[in-house]
């Protein structure tokens, strides 16, 4: 029986904790997707381990080697393109891609950020949000867009803030939640029931004005 499931490519820039979660939920038969190939802009990263140790081939494209975004992003296309992907899943990757690589994949190109998205773009979010003393955290996932950080948006996962929290009791709270509602969406994706359409994110053929929400106060 040819593996007609969808096929996933995931970018990453490092610990991969994202991926890993991708990958135990393909083991488990509950992604609905196969992850066919694994690219980083950086060797030996512990996600370049992840995946060796699930088979899955992987690639290394040095950013530092490009002397333009146009350049990596042109030798990025190509080795995604190899594994001829339905679904890019970015997950830690920590380039700004160029329009250019935005239009060829939109649609079919995913993110997820650590913020309560369109709050907190950008990056340390986690310090940032315990600066300005919020009571609530967490990650969005969303389409890819030119705008950074700005696409529509498909599922979002709140956690509380506490009192005695630091970047690394935040972060590893919001990590949970990533690691949760990122496989939510991919499956969703997988199954066909999520789509770009028109510029917005569309769910079982509804429109979402807002992101789907899920609580986790653990
Ligand atoms: C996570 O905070 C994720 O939200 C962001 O990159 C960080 C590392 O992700 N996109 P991972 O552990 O490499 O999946």
């Amino acid at each position: 029986m040819p593996n007609t499931l969808p096929r996933i490519v995931v970018l990453i820039s490092g610990g991969g904790t994202n991926l890993q979660a991708l990958i135990d939920a393909e083991a488990a038969g509950s992604l609905e997707g196969t992850i066919a190939g694994v690219i980083s802009n950086r060797a030996g990263v512990k996600g370049l381990e992840r995946a060796e140790t699930a088979g899955i081939p992987t690639r290394v494209i040095p950013h530092r080697e490009h002397s333009s975004r146009e350049s990596f992003d042109g030798a990025l296309m190509a080795t995604i393109d190899g594994f001829s992907p339905d679904l890019v899943v970015l997950a830690g990757f920590m380039r700004i891609l160029t329009d250019a690589f935005v239009q060829h994949y939109q649609g079919r190109l995913l993110n997820i950020h650590p913020s309560l998205l369109p709050a907190w773009p950008g990056l340390h979010t986690h310090r940032k949000v315990l600066e300005a003393g919020e009571a609530e955290h967490g990650a969005t996932v969303h389409f890819v867009t030119e705008e950074l950080d700005g696409g529509p948006r498909i599922i979002r996962g709140r956690v509380p803030v506490h009192t005695d929290d630091d970047e690394e009791t935040l972060a590893g709270r919001v990590g949970a939640q990533e690691r949760r509602i990122y496989l939510e969406a991919v499956r969703w994706f997988c199954q066909g029931r999520l789509r770009l359409a028109n510029g917005e994110t569309e769910l079982d053929g509804t429109r979402l004005n807002e992101p789907v929400d899920r609580d986790k106060n653990p």
